[in-house]
């Protein structure tokens, strides 16, 4: 492990981790206008939502960390209050790296980046035509953390409307692969937010009962992984010693070789590989004992979480009289 206090390294290596570690970042495409009516738009990765009543939004267009200078987005914000903040898409990942680049303040950077500047309806400055989701902003607190190069100046808005293109609705809810945002991470990287990199979590109940309920034999498994054993702590209550009787009862028995179970075990197909199982178990095979946590993890990762408590419970029997 790694441990420093901030002043023990440069700036610079104090933001090169916190930007590798604190990621990925969801990107603002900020759109501001100066006093003199010059369109600027920059993309700022220290950016998040912090509320929705009213719907409120951050970002940080910092101090230049080389000369201490105040980006342009910081001071046209201060002059006009008032920006909007543009989701970025994979479609919008090369023009929004070319947004970035320090142009002077006064060259207009939609026409540098190629982006389409549209008008708002209750601010001054453009929405991006290319972005789904736009929200015309007004600045209500900017807060200066430091004078000092590389320091943080929060600009806190409110969101006074939203602008949101249909095509990335699915039953009302925006979905990730119709949005297709990019992330920040550190160094050169970004990241895709949709496709494979995306998986859905259930909400946990009011009340699990927590990794320290888990019986104590089932926390010693050499195959359950952190994640498995988490989602058997999710549960709201652990079956009876019955119930598991009953299910563990109810399934049919497959006379198997253990190579039968293997097949079954590749397939994913858990109801098949159980009844081998229960078969070679009945046979005394001297694997059972590890075959039956394979399918108790089986039963997890296929989130059959009932049928793994059932299996958990009842391997209870077999591992006092294994162990
Ligand atoms: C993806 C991305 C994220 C960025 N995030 C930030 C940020 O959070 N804060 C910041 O000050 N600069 C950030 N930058 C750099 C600014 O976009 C850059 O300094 C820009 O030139 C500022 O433009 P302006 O002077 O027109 O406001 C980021 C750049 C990129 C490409």
């Amino acid at each position: 492990m790694i441990s420093f206090e901030p002043n023990e390294l440069s700036q610079r290596q104090v933001h090169s981790y916190m930007l590798g570690g604190i990621a990925p970042r969801p990107i603002a495409l900020v759109s501001t206008i100066s006093e003199d009516g010059i369109l600027n738009l920059s993309p700022f990765s220290f950016y998040n939502a912090f509320g929705s009543n009213p719907p409120i939004i951050a970002f940080s267009p910092a101090r230049r960390g080389r000369d201490n200078t105040l980006k342009d987005t910081y001071n046209n914000l201060l002059s006009t209050k008032e920006c909007v903040v543009n989701a970025v898409t994979e479609f919008m990942t090369e023009q929004i790296n070319l947004a970035s680049a320090e142009f002077e303040p006064d060259v207009n950077e939609f026409e540098k980046s190629g982006l389409t500047p549209i008008d708002s309806d209750l601010v001054k400055p453009k929405r991006v035509k290319e972005s789904p989701f736009q929200m015309e902003c007004k600045l209500i607190q900017m807060i200066n953390t430091s004078d000092k190069p590389g320091a943080g100046n929060i600009a806190i808005c409110e969101v006074v409307k939203f602008h949101i293109a249909e095509e990335i609705l699915n039953d009302g809810i925006i979905h990730p692969d119709l949005i297709r945002h990019i992330g920040r991470n550190g160094a050169d990287f970004y990241t895709k937010a949709f496709g494979e990199a995306v998986f859905s979590l259930k909400k946990p109940p009011s009340k699990p009962i927590g990794y320290d309920s888990l019986p104590d034999y089932i926390l010693k498994s050499g195959f359950l992984t952190a994640n498995n054993l988490a989602k058997l702590a999710l549960s709201e209550k652990i079956p009876t010693l019955a119930e598991s009787e009953n299910y563990y009862n109810s399934i049919p028995l497959t006379e198997a070789t253990e190579n039968t179970f293997w097949v079954y075990y590749h397939n994913n197909n858990f109801e098949k590989a159980i009844s081998c199982l229960k078969y070679l178990i009945s046979i005394n095979s001297y694997k059972a004992l590890t075959l039956f946590e394979l399918l108790i993890q089986m039963a997890l990762d296929n989130e059959e979480i009932e049928k793994a408590w059932f299996l958990v419970i009842y391997y209870r029997k077999f591992y006092d009289k294994n162990r």
